[in-house]
């Protein structure tokens, strides 16, 4: 199993715990940034982590804000992606069990990095069950294709295509 990482810069300290939990247990994977304190924008980390596991290269992700929110409300926009924010094992569970998420998002301000890691160990270790919730994995699906706008192509605007990092973020900025 590959995992596809990412932060923004309030949860840069708990993806390096984690990043040194999956080393411990010899899981590869690769760190789609921020990798700076400074401030970043969670959007765009979301669609770069997502892509690269859209991509088939990446099994798994794993996306960290301030409090996994941000990270699973952008990475739901994207087709095919299943993102569940946890704060405790049993959902993250859950989610791979029934939900076949393949994200799990995690709140670097709301999980301490030991309870992050069982979260994530419990997450690793599920396996979808399919059966009857294929059923309704399908049925997100259809929902998604329901209102997918029919192939709008839309520029990108600077800030969504600039470096992740700023050089210089406005002071204070979190
Ligand atoms: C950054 O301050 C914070 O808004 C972000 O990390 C995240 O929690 C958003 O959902």
């Amino acid at each position: 199993m590959k995992i596809a990482i990412g932060s923004d810069h309030a949860g840069l300290a708990l993806k390096e715990a984690l990043k040194a939990y999956l080393d411990s247990r010899m899981i590869p994977y690769e760190d789609f940034g921020t990798h700076t304190a400074e401030s970043c924008d969670y959007p765009r980390i979301a669609e770069i982590v997502c892509k690269a596991i859209l991509s088939a290269e990446f099994d798994r992700g794993i996306l960290i804000c301030g409090t996994g929110i941000g990270m699973s409300i952008a990475a739901n926009k994207i087709p095919n992606i299943r993102a569940a924010a946890c704060s405790e094992p049993y959902s993250a569970i859950l989610s791979k069990r029934h939900n076949n998420s393949n994200v799990l998002c995690l709140g670097a301000r709301v999980v301490a990095s030991g309870l992050a890691t069982l979260i994530t160990e419990g997450w690793l270790n599920a396996a979808y069950e399919g059966e009857r919730h294929q059923r309704r994995v399908d049925m997100l699906t259809r929902i998604e294709q329901r209102y997918a706008i029919p192939f709008a192509p839309q520029a990108p605007r600077e800030e969504d295509t600039n470096p992740i990092t700023p050089a210089e973020p406005p002071a204070g900025e979190d």
